[in-house]
């Protein structure tokens, strides 16, 4: 897969451009403060652009992914929980199509009942779930859904992975899953009591 990493807006959001290096079909990750920068990198890259895919509800994820969306031809996608106005619905293990390869959506509720990421067998995009040294904010009473999906969703995929999160908070803007699990304090705990105890 092509993937294209851009930062947009005041708060470190990052979205990403993510096509089928065969058949330029391509896909958004959320759309942060401003179209520009992604409708310029999918016309540089010749790419078809077919979903505008919604991580969760936050507004500096969303609030202009319907413009961004209409702009390229492209079908807005949330998560079938999500309070985001969109034409395709998606569930955990949904697989969006883009030319012979397939993305597919992993639903990772703590940081919001909404929250997916997207997995290409390569790349995983987090959004708000997992960054690179810490990991999203989240409700207390949302906890035991946060240590799920950090500890038995993202953890279950391969070390080589490579994490693309949803903002720039990190020493570096992306890394892979094995290295984030030796260094992000909140991915070491040996169980969800230890995780609890980061946070009391
Ligand atoms: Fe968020």
């Amino acid at each position: 897969m092509i993937v294209r990493q851009l930062s947009v807006g005041a708060m470190a959001n990052f979205v990403y451009l993510v096509a089928d290096e065969e058949s330029r079909e391509a896909l958004v990750v959320d759309s942060g403060w401003e179209t520009g920068p992604v409708e310029r990198t999918a016309a540089e890259l010749g790419a078809k652009v077919k979903y505008a895919v919604a991580t969760h509800e936050h507004f500096d994820h969303v609030s202009t992914l319907e413009e961004l969306a209409k702009d390229l031809g492209a079908e807005v996608v949330a998560h079938e929980k999500s309070p985001v106005r969109c034409d395709v619905r998606v569930a955990d293990g949904t697989e969006l199509a883009l030319g012979r390869s397939k993305v597919r959506v992993i639903h990772t509720p703590g940081h919001t009942e909404d929250s997916i990421c997207l997995y290409d067998g390569s790349e995983v995009f987090t959004g708000d779930t997992l960054f690179v040294g810490t990991i999203g904010r989240f409700d207390l009473a949302k906890a035991g859904e946060m240590y799920r999906s950090l500890y038995e969703v993202i953890l279950g995929l391969p070390a080589p992975t490579e994490v693309y999160p949803g903002h720039d908070y990190g020493g570096v803007p992306h890394r892979t899953l094995g290295e984030e699990k030796g260094s992000n304090p909140y991915l070491g705990c040996k169980d969800f009591k230890g995780f609890l105890s980061l946070f009391s």
